[in-house]
Protein backbone atom coordinates (compact mmCIF):
# COMPACT_ATOMS: atom_id res chain seq x y z
CA UNK A 1 0.00 0.00 0.00
CA UNK A 2 1.54 3.19 -0.84
CA UNK A 3 0.78 6.06 1.71
CA UNK A 4 -1.00 9.38 -0.31
CA UNK A 5 1.00 12.58 -0.81
CA UNK A 6 -0.05 16.22 -1.16
CA UNK A 7 0.35 15.73 -4.88
CA UNK A 8 -2.28 13.09 -5.01
CA UNK A 9 -4.51 15.57 -3.49
CA UNK A 10 -3.48 18.33 -6.05
CA UNK A 11 -4.09 15.40 -8.72
CA UNK A 12 -7.59 14.81 -7.01
CA UNK A 13 -8.00 18.24 -7.30
CA UNK A 14 -6.96 18.88 -11.15
CA UNK A 15 -9.37 15.56 -11.87
CA UNK A 16 -12.37 16.72 -9.98
CA UNK A 17 -12.39 13.36 -7.55
CA UNK A 18 -13.70 14.28 -4.68
CA UNK A 19 -11.39 13.98 -1.48
CA UNK A 20 -12.57 11.73 1.38
CA UNK A 21 -11.22 13.37 4.81
CA UNK A 22 -12.20 12.53 8.52
CA UNK A 23 -11.19 13.27 11.61
CA UNK A 24 -9.81 10.40 14.26
CA UNK A 25 -8.67 10.45 17.72
CA UNK A 26 -7.17 6.86 18.38
CA UNK A 27 -4.99 3.85 16.18
CA UNK A 28 -8.41 1.57 15.83
CA UNK A 29 -10.86 4.30 14.47
CA UNK A 30 -7.90 4.96 12.21
CA UNK A 31 -7.07 1.97 10.92
CA UNK A 32 -11.17 1.32 10.23
CA UNK A 33 -11.12 4.72 8.00
CA UNK A 34 -7.66 3.80 6.37
CA UNK A 35 -9.30 0.22 5.09
CA UNK A 36 -12.56 2.13 4.44
CA UNK A 37 -10.68 4.34 1.94
CA UNK A 38 -10.67 7.72 3.79
CA UNK A 39 -7.70 9.63 2.18
CA UNK A 40 -7.12 12.07 4.83
CA UNK A 41 -7.26 11.90 8.06
CA UNK A 42 -7.32 14.57 10.70
CA UNK A 43 -6.28 14.80 14.63
CA UNK A 44 -8.39 17.64 15.31
CA UNK A 45 -8.95 19.53 18.37
CA UNK A 46 -12.65 19.01 17.95
CA UNK A 47 -11.04 16.01 20.35
CA UNK A 48 -11.60 18.78 23.36
CA UNK A 49 -15.62 18.37 22.57
CA UNK A 50 -15.65 14.68 21.23
CA UNK A 51 -13.20 12.88 23.74
CA UNK A 52 -12.51 15.05 26.47
CA UNK A 53 -15.85 16.41 26.84
CA UNK A 54 -15.07 20.23 26.77
CA UNK A 55 -17.45 22.60 25.97
CA UNK A 56 -15.09 24.17 23.06
CA UNK A 57 -11.74 23.49 21.72
CA UNK A 58 -9.98 26.13 23.96
CA UNK A 59 -8.64 24.04 26.67
CA UNK A 60 -6.67 21.56 23.68
CA UNK A 61 -3.49 21.43 24.55
CA UNK A 62 -0.33 20.18 22.27
CA UNK A 63 0.06 17.49 24.67
CA UNK A 64 -3.56 16.54 23.80
CA UNK A 65 -2.85 16.63 20.16
CA UNK A 66 0.70 15.02 19.96
CA UNK A 67 -0.87 12.17 22.00
CA UNK A 68 -4.15 11.43 19.95
CA UNK A 69 -1.51 12.19 16.50
CA UNK A 70 0.58 9.22 17.75
CA UNK A 71 -1.70 6.86 18.49
CA UNK A 72 -3.68 7.65 15.12
CA UNK A 73 -0.50 6.99 13.19
CA UNK A 74 0.02 3.73 14.52
CA UNK A 75 -3.80 2.94 12.53
CA UNK A 76 -2.55 4.65 9.09
CA UNK A 77 -0.74 2.54 6.07
CA UNK A 78 -2.49 4.99 3.33
CA UNK A 79 -4.02 7.83 4.42
CA UNK A 80 -3.10 11.22 5.13
CA UNK A 81 -2.28 12.18 8.51
CA UNK A 82 -2.76 15.92 9.57
CA UNK A 83 -3.07 17.91 13.02
CA UNK A 84 -4.37 20.98 14.38
CA UNK A 85 -2.63 23.32 15.84
CA UNK A 86 -4.20 24.13 19.47
CA UNK A 87 -5.21 27.72 20.56
CA UNK A 88 -2.48 29.94 21.01
CA UNK A 89 0.28 27.43 19.85
CA UNK A 90 1.32 29.13 17.21
CA UNK A 91 1.39 33.12 18.52
CA UNK A 92 5.15 33.38 17.05
CA UNK A 93 7.38 31.85 14.64
CA UNK A 94 9.48 30.18 17.58
CA UNK A 95 6.72 28.45 18.94
CA UNK A 96 4.92 27.35 15.91
CA UNK A 97 7.84 25.87 14.71
CA UNK A 98 9.03 24.41 18.15
CA UNK A 99 4.88 22.83 18.05
CA UNK A 100 4.71 22.16 14.42
CA UNK A 101 8.23 20.35 15.02
CA UNK A 102 6.03 18.06 17.95
CA UNK A 103 3.28 17.10 16.21
CA UNK A 104 5.36 15.48 13.14
CA UNK A 105 8.36 14.15 14.86
CA UNK A 106 6.52 12.84 17.80
CA UNK A 107 3.17 12.34 16.60
CA UNK A 108 4.23 11.55 12.62
CA UNK A 109 1.95 14.30 11.32
CA UNK A 110 2.41 14.94 7.59
CA UNK A 111 1.03 18.06 7.75
CA UNK A 112 -0.43 20.61 10.22
CA UNK A 113 -3.77 23.02 10.20
CA UNK A 114 -4.04 26.44 12.26
CA UNK A 115 -6.99 28.39 12.07
CA UNK A 116 -6.60 32.04 10.45
CA UNK A 117 -6.50 33.98 7.80
CA UNK A 118 -3.85 36.96 6.35
CA UNK A 119 -2.68 37.50 9.76
CA UNK A 120 -1.12 34.27 10.05
CA UNK A 121 0.92 34.98 6.70
CA UNK A 122 4.23 34.88 8.22
CA UNK A 123 3.76 31.78 10.44
CA UNK A 124 2.68 30.30 7.52
CA UNK A 125 5.74 31.40 5.19
CA UNK A 126 7.99 29.95 8.35
CA UNK A 127 7.07 26.90 8.86
CA UNK A 128 6.26 25.94 5.40
CA UNK A 129 9.86 27.50 4.09
CA UNK A 130 11.14 24.90 6.82
CA UNK A 131 9.35 21.88 5.24
CA UNK A 132 5.72 21.96 7.35
CA UNK A 133 3.30 21.48 4.90
CA UNK A 134 -0.13 24.13 6.40
CA UNK A 135 -3.64 23.78 5.79
CA UNK A 136 -5.10 27.10 6.70
CA UNK A 137 -8.89 27.44 8.66
CA UNK A 138 -10.87 29.88 7.31
CA UNK A 139 -14.64 30.53 7.73
CA UNK A 140 -16.02 29.29 11.19
CA UNK A 141 -12.61 28.78 13.52
CA UNK A 142 -14.06 27.34 16.54
CA UNK A 143 -10.83 28.72 19.06
CA UNK A 144 -12.60 32.33 18.61
CA UNK A 145 -15.47 31.12 20.89
CA UNK A 146 -15.14 33.21 22.74
CA UNK A 147 -14.90 36.25 20.67
CA UNK A 148 -17.54 35.18 18.81
CA UNK A 149 -20.18 33.80 21.07
CA UNK A 150 -21.03 31.22 19.83
CA UNK A 151 -20.59 28.62 16.53
CA UNK A 152 -22.26 30.18 13.74
CA UNK A 153 -22.24 30.43 9.63
CA UNK A 154 -18.92 33.14 8.43
CA UNK A 155 -19.06 35.16 5.31
CA UNK A 156 -22.91 35.66 5.16
CA UNK A 157 -21.46 39.64 5.72
CA UNK A 158 -20.03 41.26 2.23
CA UNK A 159 -17.54 42.85 4.02
CA UNK A 160 -16.67 39.09 5.68
CA UNK A 161 -17.00 37.13 2.51
CA UNK A 162 -14.20 39.54 0.70
CA UNK A 163 -11.72 39.34 4.05
CA UNK A 164 -12.54 35.20 3.24
CA UNK A 165 -11.49 35.52 -0.35
CA UNK A 166 -8.88 37.53 0.51
CA UNK A 167 -7.28 35.48 3.23
CA UNK A 168 -7.34 32.40 1.21
CA UNK A 169 -5.05 34.56 -1.26
CA UNK A 170 -2.68 35.61 1.28
CA UNK A 171 -2.61 32.38 2.71
CA UNK A 172 -1.70 30.38 -0.36
CA UNK A 173 0.76 33.29 -1.42
CA UNK A 174 2.54 32.12 2.01
CA UNK A 175 2.64 28.78 1.02
CA UNK A 176 -0.12 26.90 2.42
CA UNK A 177 -0.51 23.65 0.49
CA UNK A 178 -4.43 23.15 1.62
CA UNK A 179 -6.94 25.44 2.29
CA UNK A 180 -10.11 24.24 4.77
CA UNK A 181 -13.95 26.48 5.31
CA UNK A 182 -16.16 25.31 7.83
CA UNK A 183 -19.46 26.68 8.03
CA UNK A 184 -19.63 29.24 4.63
CA UNK A 185 -22.25 29.35 2.38
CA UNK A 186 -21.95 27.39 -0.56
CA UNK A 187 -21.39 30.39 -3.13
CA UNK A 188 -18.71 31.69 -1.04
CA UNK A 189 -17.05 28.68 -1.03
CA UNK A 190 -17.54 27.98 -4.69
CA UNK A 191 -15.93 31.51 -5.18
CA UNK A 192 -12.70 30.41 -3.02
CA UNK A 193 -12.23 27.03 -3.96
CA UNK A 194 -12.46 28.13 -8.19
CA UNK A 195 -9.97 30.99 -7.30
CA UNK A 196 -7.56 28.77 -5.15
CA UNK A 197 -4.54 26.47 -6.60
CA UNK A 198 -4.49 24.09 -3.54
CA UNK A 199 -7.36 22.03 -2.93
CA UNK A 200 -10.51 23.30 -0.91
CA UNK A 201 -11.42 20.89 1.90
CA UNK A 202 -15.22 21.80 3.16
CA UNK A 203 -16.91 20.89 6.47
CA UNK A 204 -20.78 22.88 6.03
CA UNK A 205 -19.14 24.61 3.08
CA UNK A 206 -21.58 23.05 0.76
CA UNK A 207 -21.17 20.95 -2.43
CA UNK A 208 -18.62 22.77 -4.62
CA UNK A 209 -15.15 22.75 -2.66
CA UNK A 210 -12.78 19.84 -3.51
CA UNK A 211 -13.30 17.62 -0.71
CA UNK A 212 -15.34 16.92 2.32
CA UNK A 213 -14.35 16.40 6.17
CA UNK A 214 -16.23 15.46 9.06
CA UNK A 215 -15.81 14.63 12.41
CA UNK A 216 -16.08 11.30 13.29
CA UNK A 217 -18.43 11.27 16.22
CA UNK A 218 -20.90 13.19 14.39
CA UNK A 219 -21.30 10.89 11.62
CA UNK A 220 -21.93 7.98 13.90
CA UNK A 221 -24.30 9.59 15.75
CA UNK A 222 -22.62 9.55 18.74
CA UNK A 223 -21.59 13.22 19.94
CA UNK A 224 -23.51 15.01 22.73
CA UNK A 225 -24.97 18.43 22.11
CA UNK A 226 -27.18 19.93 18.93
CA UNK A 227 -26.36 18.21 15.43
CA UNK A 228 -24.99 21.35 13.15
CA UNK A 229 -27.01 21.46 9.92
CA UNK A 230 -24.35 19.77 7.68
CA UNK A 231 -23.96 16.74 9.45
CA UNK A 232 -25.31 13.17 8.22
CA UNK A 233 -25.60 10.43 10.85
CA UNK A 234 -24.13 7.50 8.14
CA UNK A 235 -23.85 4.96 11.37
CA UNK A 236 -28.49 5.59 11.64
CA UNK A 237 -28.54 4.38 7.62
CA UNK A 238 -25.41 2.06 7.52
CA UNK A 239 -25.90 -0.52 10.94
CA UNK A 240 -22.49 -0.49 12.04
CA UNK A 241 -19.33 1.19 12.41
CA UNK A 242 -17.06 0.07 9.46
CA UNK A 243 -20.19 0.38 6.92
CA UNK A 244 -20.59 3.82 8.49
CA UNK A 245 -17.47 5.17 7.49
CA UNK A 246 -17.40 3.22 4.04
CA UNK A 247 -21.06 5.08 3.16
CA UNK A 248 -19.57 8.20 4.09
CA UNK A 249 -16.80 7.91 1.46
CA UNK A 250 -19.08 6.10 -0.93
CA UNK A 251 -21.18 9.96 -0.89
CA UNK A 252 -18.45 11.96 -0.79
CA UNK A 253 -16.78 10.56 -4.02
CA UNK A 254 -20.27 10.36 -5.50
CA UNK A 255 -21.38 13.57 -4.76
CA UNK A 256 -24.19 12.28 -2.73
CA UNK A 257 -23.47 14.25 0.32
CA UNK A 258 -23.30 17.06 0.73
CA UNK A 259 -26.88 17.73 -0.39
CA UNK A 260 -28.81 20.87 0.14
CA UNK A 261 -30.04 19.83 3.25
CA UNK A 262 -26.32 19.80 4.73
CA UNK A 263 -25.49 23.31 2.89
CA UNK A 264 -25.83 26.88 3.94
CA UNK A 265 -27.14 29.28 1.64
CA UNK A 266 -25.85 32.95 0.73
O1 LIG B 1 -11.05 20.00 14.93
C1 LIG B 1 -11.62 19.51 13.95
O2 LIG B 1 -12.15 18.40 13.96
C2 LIG B 1 -11.65 20.31 12.72
C3 LIG B 1 -12.58 19.85 11.64
C4 LIG B 1 -13.98 20.05 12.06
C5 LIG B 1 -12.30 20.50 10.36
O3 LIG B 1 -10.97 21.29 12.64
NA1 LIG C 1 -10.07 22.01 14.57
Amino acid sequence: IRPLTLQDFAKMREEGEKIACLTAYDASFAKLEDTAGVELVLVGDSLGMVIHGQPSTVAVTIDDIVYHTRATAHGLQRGFLVADMPFLSFSTTDEAIFNARRLMQEGFAKMVKLEGGAVQAEIVRFLTDRGVPVCGHLGLRPQLIHKLGGFKVQGRDEAVAAEMIEDARVLEEAGADMLLLECVPNTLAKTITEAAGVPVIGIGAGAHVDGQILVLHDILGVSRGRRPRFVRDFLAEAGDVEGAIREYVKAVKSGAYPDVEHTFGG
